[in-house]
């Protein structure tokens, strides 16, 4: 596995594909757990190459703190890639993601109008700056991206599909630890009571989901969003910021159940500092 630092020896070690080989990537911004091990896998079953990019993005950090404390753990990404069988680590720097500033301000028709969009501006512009900069250098056949992060995931099909990119998108499920907690690098930021009360977050999404098919959706929307938050809020190390239900497809927040067949329930939880998120499938 080669490990490239900036955008020479990544071409240098692009060489190494040949004609036909499908390419790969899993874009991720390191600290890896088993859930990226997770994309990082199935991009290996499915492709002949497979490239990982570590990069901090910052045009996607809002909170300049939050990008200060990111953790960056390169070395010990790199052991973990290697035993996962990627061929090619990015870690580029920043003049080689952007060798000028990037003005491009993306429309994603929508799809930001709720959960995270209002509460980070700016963030999934971010996203799609750096996303279509790594798409374009490392030109992948099949790119990988996690449902934890379920609205990035519709936002970067969105764009890819109106960029006329031929990179199909694949969906990984979210990784959940034993205790339910959905993994993530943020995770590594939690003090020992913050930890052990982040797994109450999935714990209530999913006995509060499942109360509700019970219950034939008799409770509103609004009844249903406040016994999740009450629940989550219930752990006094936890402050639930929003809970919504919104439609799987393009994401709009619905207020009754009539409004859409498939249902996405999200949120986000501080636990300290520390902001996390969650999602799961309502019906
Ligand atoms: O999901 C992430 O880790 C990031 O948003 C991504 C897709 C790697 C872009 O920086």
């Amino acid at each position: 596995m080669l490990v490239a630092k900036n955008i020479n020896e990544f071409r240098k070690g692009y060489e190494t594909v040949r004609p036909g080989m499908k390419v790969g990537l899993v874009p991720t911004m390191g600290a890896l757990h088993q859930g990226h091990i997770s994309l990082v896998k199935k991009a290996v079953d499915k492709c002949d190459f497979v490239i990982v990019s570590v990069f901090v993005n910052p045009t996607q950090f809002n909170n300049p703190e939050d990008l200060r404390t990111y953790p960056r753990t390169l070395e010990a990404d790199c052991e973990l890639l290697g035993s996962a069988g990627a061929d090619l680590v990015f870690a580029p720097q920043v003049e080689d993601i952007y060798p000028e500033k990037d003005e491009r301000v993306f429309d994603f028709e929508g799809l930001d109008k709720y959960g995270e969009g209002p509460r980070r501006p700016g963030h999934f512009n971010g996203v799609a700056q750096v996303v279509t900069r790594l798409f374009d250098i490392a030109k992948p056949d099949y790119a990988f991206f996690g449902e934890k992060d379920f609205q990035q995931l519709a936002i970067i099909r969105n764009f890819t599909r109106k960029l006329g990119n031929k990179i199909e998108i694949v969906p990984c499920e979210i990784c959940r630890g034993e205790d339910g907690l959905a993994l993530s690098s943020r995770n590594m930021l939690l003090n020992a009571a913050q930890r052990a009360a982040a797994p109450h977050i999935f714990a209530t999404l999913d006995s509060e989901t499942k109360k509700l098919a019970e219950d034939n959706f008799n409770m509103s929307v609004d009844e249903f969003l406040k016994r999740i938050t009450d629940g989550i809020n219930s752990n006094p190390e936890l402050e639930c910021e929003y809970a919504e239900a919104v439609d799987s497809d393009d994401l709009h927040r619905i207020a009754s159940w009539d409004e859409s067949e498939h249902i996405r329930l999200w949120c986000a939880v501080y636990a300290g500092k520390v902001r996390l998120i969650d999602n799961i499938k309502v019906r």
